[in-house]
């Protein structure tokens, strides 16, 4: 469902419960075009999973509000910090007042406790919370693809992962949920932009979040995939090892 004619943000229910917003950004403002997408978990206490960049957030907020009301937000989840990911997070926490922060252990000690409203919620390695119905579990993937403190979070009922940065696709023109190839798109992404990390566990982190054996690949940056997400991941560490 389209929200907003003008940026052509739209917000799309992806499996039961989870909605994935998505904001397109045509190639003449960045080269091959790009999107922007967040995830809404919808249950008794509401997640949004990344903010968006500060400026997008009239347009997050409209597609949020276009499902439950922004102020029942109850839980503002980022992998990692930088803009795309928790750029609005303080807008968010002004107008949903019952809503923290929540993230890994480093990135609320290094940045989100200093730079947000209000204290993160930090999940541990491995920790589960539940939302109601859905239950997310927070991995620690230190600098997979990237930063010190990154992480990926798991819906465990609908085998959800929300990925974050990892099979980022350029262009702008996507369909909310795909089953066609997006590794050898993000791998061409890579291939453009250096943005993942060097580390040299690129393929035991892939193979943790393989653990998890993932139906749904919720991407940060183009289409969510459906399919046999540990093989995926698993060829993704391959590649990245070889
Ligand atoms: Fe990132
Ligand atoms: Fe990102």
């Amino acid at each position: 469902m389209i929200v907003s004619k003008e940026s052509g943000t739209r917000i799309d229910e992806i499996t039961e419960g989870i909605f994935r917003i998505s904001t397109p950004v045509p190639p003449e403002a960045i080269p091959g075009g790009f999107t922007f997408n967040q995830y809404l978990v919808v249950d008794d206490m509401p997640l949004l999973y990344h903010s968006g960049p500060r400026k997008m957030f009239p347009l997050v907020q409209k597609a949020v509000a276009s499902v439950i009301p922004v102020s029942s937000l109850r839980y503002l989840g980022l992998s990692h910090f930088e803009a795309d990911e928790c750029g609005a997070l303080n807008e968010f926490l002004e107008v949903a007042p019952e809503a923290e922060p929540l993230c890994g252990s480093i990135a609320k000690m290094v940045s989100v406790d200093d730079m947000a409203l209000r204290p993160a919620r930090a999940l541990a390695d491995g920790e589960e919370l539940s939302l109601g119905t859905h239950v997310v579990r927070w991995i620690d993937t230190p600098h997979f693809p990237h930063g010190w403190e990154c992480g990926h979070l798991f819906e465990t009922t609908t085998k959800t992962l929300f990925c974050g940065d990892l099979f980022t696709q350029g262009g702008h023109e996507h369909p909310p949920l795909t089953s066609e190839d997006i590794l050898n798109s993000s791998e061409a992404m890579r291939a453009a932009l250096d943005y993942f990390s060097h580390t040299g566990y690129a393929m035991d982190l892939a193979e943790k979040l393989a653990g998890t054996s993932p139906r749904i690949l919720a991407c940060m940056h183009g289409a969510a995939w459906e399919g046999d997400g540990g093989d995926l991941l698993r060829q993704l560490g391959k590649r990245l090892a070889g």
